[in-house]
C-alpha cells in the first residue's frame, strides 16, 4: 500500500515494524524529546481490544466514526501519540489504519499493544507533518487531534494534512480553543507563580478535574507535564480554523462544542455555521463544561471539496 510519496520512500526504514523517518525540524524534535519522556496519552494498563471497543462503544461521536471507518477505508491518526485511538478503530474491522506520530517512543507502546491484541492492519508511521511524506488524495478521514498547537505552525500544518486527505473525505481537527482553555491558562499561571514547586504541583494537579480521576502514575504524568510544561503551545478560534478551511477547500460540516449549541455526531452534520454570536457563546460555554475542564479542546470537521486539479493529479 502507497502510504508514502515516492519520492520520500527511501528515506523511511523498517524499525521492529515501525517505518521510520529522521526528522530534522528544530520545533518537531525538541516537542518530540518532551514527548519521549512521558508519551501521551499513555495506558491504564488494563486495556486490551475489548476495552478499547468498549470506549468508543459508550462515546456516541466515536462510535459514529467507528461504524463509518470499519470497513474498507484509509484513515490516519496525525500526531497518533500512543495510538489508542487508531487502535480502536483497527478492532474489529478490515480498513487501513496508520498511526503517525515523530515521537517513536509513543509508536512502540502503540505497536506493543498491537501485537498482544493480534491488531494487524494498523501501520506505524514515524514522520513529521513538515516533512509531508504521506501521499496527497488518499485518505478517507484525516484525524488530527491536540497536535497542531504543539507544532512550529498550526495554520500551515493544516494545510498540509488537508492534502492527504479524499475527495469528499473527512477531515476532523482538534486544536486548544482561545477561550475554552482559559480554566487551564488560570491553573498554568498558579503553576508559574508558585515557580514549579511542589505545592504548585499539588494545588494544580488538585484543581484539575481530569487528574482528580483514576488514572495510572504514567496516564497522570503525561497529562501533567502535556498540559503545564509544554514547550510549545497556542490556541485559536473556531472562526480561525474555519478559514483554515476555507483556504483548503474543505466545506465545514460541524464541530464540538457545536455552533449552533445541538451536539452532533459526524453522520449528522450538516455544515450549520451559526452565527458569529452564536459561536462565541459555544466558545464561552465550554468553560462551564467538561470540555473548558479537561484542557479546552474544541473538535472540527469538514468534508474536502470536489476539485478537478486534484483528481486529475492524483
Ligand atoms: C498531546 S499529544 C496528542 C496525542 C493524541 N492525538 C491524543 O489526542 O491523545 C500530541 C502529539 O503530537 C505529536 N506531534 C507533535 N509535533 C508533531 C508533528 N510536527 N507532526 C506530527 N505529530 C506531532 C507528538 O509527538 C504527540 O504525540
Amino acid at each position: 500500500m502507497n502510504i508514502i510519496k515516492e519520492a520520500k520512500k527511501s528515506k523511511f526504514i523498517n524499525d521492529n515494524g515501525i517505518l521510520s523517518s529522521k526528522i530534522d525540524d528544530r520545533t518537531t524534535l525538541e516537542v518530540s524529546q518532551f514527548y519521549s519522556e512521558a508519551p501521551f496519552p499513555n495506558y491504564q494498563g488494563y486495556e486490551n481490544s475489548f476495552v478499547l471497543s468498549e470506549i468508543v462503544t459508550e462515546n456516541n461521536f466515536l462510535n459514529d466514526l467507528k461504524n463509518h471507518v470499519r470497513f474498507n477505508k484509509r484513515f490516519i491518526e496525525v500526531g497518533s501519540g500512543t495510538c489508542q485511538l487508531s487502535l480502536a478503530m483497527a478492532v474489529g474491522g478490515n480498513s487501513l489504519i496508520v498511526a503517525m506520530d515523530p515521537t517513536k517512543e509513543s509508536l512502540k507502546l502503540g505497536k506493543e499493544f498491537a501485537e498482544k491484541n493480534n491488531i494487524s492492519n494498523v501501520v506505524f508511521l514515524n514522520s513529521d507533518i513538515f516533512d509531508d511524506d504521506v501521499q496527497d488524495n488518499f485518505f478517507d478521514v484525516v484525524w488530527c487531534s491536540g497536535v497542531l498547537h504543539h507544532t512550529k505552525d498550526s495554520k500551515k500544518g493544516f494545510e498540509i494534512i488537508s492534502k492527504w486527505v479524499k475527495k469528499d473525505g473527512i477531515i476532523i481537527v482538534g486544536v486548544y480553543n482561545t477561550i475554552g482553555r482559559l480554566r487551564t491558562n488560570f491553573r498554568q499561571l498558579l503553576y508559574k507563580l508558585l515557580r514549579g514547586s511542589d505545592f504548585g504541583k499539588k494545588l494544580v494537579s488538585f484543581l484539575d478535574p481530569y487528574l482528580r480521576k483514576n488514572l495510572s502514575e504514567e496516564k497522570k504524568l503525561a497529562w501533567f507535564r502535556d498540559q503545564y510544561e509544554h514547550p510549545v503551545e497556542r490556541k485559536h478560534s473556531i472562526d480561525e480554523v474555519m478559514s483554515w478551511f476555507e483556504e483548503n477547500d474543505i466545506s465545514f460540516l460541524g464541530s464540538i462544542p457545536s455552533t449552533n449549541f445541538e451536539f452532533k455526531n459526524i453522520s449528522q452534520m450538516n455544515g450549520d455555521k451559526g452565527t458569529y454570536l452564536s459561536r462565541l457563546f459555544s466558545q464561552l460555554a465550554m468553560l462551564l463544561s467538561n470540555l473548558g475542564g479537561e484542557g479546552g479542546l474544541c473538535i472540527l470537521v469538514g468534508k474536502k471539496n470536489f476539485n478537478e486539479e486534484v483528481i486529475s493529479s492524483n
